[in-house]
């Protein structure tokens, strides 16, 4: 059989960017109250940009294992509804008090912290409504409930909102590496291991089987996210990555480059990349194609926003 043709990776991110922006939109469409504050909110916060990663780890990994896109836009969509709700909080003033995000005056800024708090939340709603209703094609029952247990356990207390807690509590203090890395890998990590678990879920009993080592992969390509963003803190360029540079040193946040200097910082976001690349070998062996999950490595620790 000829390989198939594959666009290289910028352009799959942006197809991937405008499909979910498409599948967004269609989901906001058949929500009730379409012009109201709120759900212009929760459009402001789910739709105006975002490099849309964790719905692209979703399908990547799902690709490996055969499975087409129609079957894993529920789960994509969510996580990303998630993801949003996520950030919409974290820029309001209780906790990073942010007034820019994607290019964009923050939800709050624009609607008011009111209607910021409560396009989070219906955001979250929303995302668990379609993982339960929407139609998931060739993919088990059992399947999608594994799907919205992961979702529902990634982004509580054991995942994202704990570490946004975390976060918060050593804001302005010294901790040490250890605490750091258990702050990201719950505020960030857990949302990424989320989108290659829901990937896998997707492909029934074969995904299951290959969890050790995709745990692996996402576990290193999660805290190495957050690096990343910690050092695009440092160095990023407010307009390229359309939040403000040096918000994190402004609220004395625990970050890698605060902790180890700059320098180390990048070198440990290369040494989590090389563990990422290292966790796919099996998978390689096993004869999966891990070329799309490698290039992603790669991007997380040398995007420029
Ligand atoms: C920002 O995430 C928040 C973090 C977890 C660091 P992204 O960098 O994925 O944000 P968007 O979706 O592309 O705006
Ligand atoms: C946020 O981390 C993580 C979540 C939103 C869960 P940051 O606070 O570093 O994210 P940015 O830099 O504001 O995007
Ligand atoms: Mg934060
Ligand atoms: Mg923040
Ligand atoms: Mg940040």
């Amino acid at each position: 059989m000829s390989e198939q043709y594959k666009a290289p990776f910028e352009e799959q991110l942006n197809n991937c960017q405008q499909h979910i922006n498409n599948k967004l939109m269609a989901a906001f469409s058949s929500l009730p109250f379409l012009d109201s504050p709120l759900a212009t909110a929760m459009q402001h916060g789910a739709v105006l940009g975002g490099k849309r990663l964790r719905p692209f780890l979703v399908y990547a990994v799902g690709e490996m294992f055969g499975l087409s896109k129609e079957s894993l836009d529920a789960p994509a969509i969510a996580l990303e509804c998630i993801h949003a709700y996520s950030l919409i909080h974290d820029d309001l003033p209780a906790m990073d008090n942010d007034d820019l995000r994607r290019g964009q005056p923050t939800c709050h800024i624009k609607f008011g912290e009111d209607h910021a708090i409560l396009a989070g939340d219906a955001l979250q709603s929303l995302a668990f409504e379609i993982l339960a209703k929407q139609e998931i094609p060739n993919v088990a029952l059992s399947d999608r409930l594994a799907m919205i247990a992961e979702l529902a356990t990634s982004s509580g207390i054991a995942g994202m909102c704990g570490g946004q807690s975390l976060d918060l509590e050593a804001e302005g203090k010294q901790i040490d590496l250890a605490a750091l890395e258990q702050i990201h890998r719950h505020k960030t990590g857990a949302l990424i291991r989320c989108a290659v678990r829901l990937g896998a879920y997707g492909a029934g009993t074969r995904g299951h089987e290959a969890l050790p080592w995709l745990d692996q992969y996402a576990q290193a390509i999660g805290l190495a996210f957050q690096v990343h963003d910690d050092i695009l803190d440092v160095i990023g360029d407010t307009k390229i990555i359309g939040k403000r540079q040096g918000n994190d040193q402004q609220l004395g946040k625990s970050t890698y480059p605060a902790l180890l200097g700059l320098e180390q910082a990048q070198k440990k976001a290369k040494d989590l990349y090389k563990d990422a690349i290292a966790a796919l070998t099996e998978l390689e062996n096993q004869s999966y194609n891990t070329v799309t999950l490698k290039q992603l490595a790669g991007f997380i620790i040398e995007r420029n926003s």
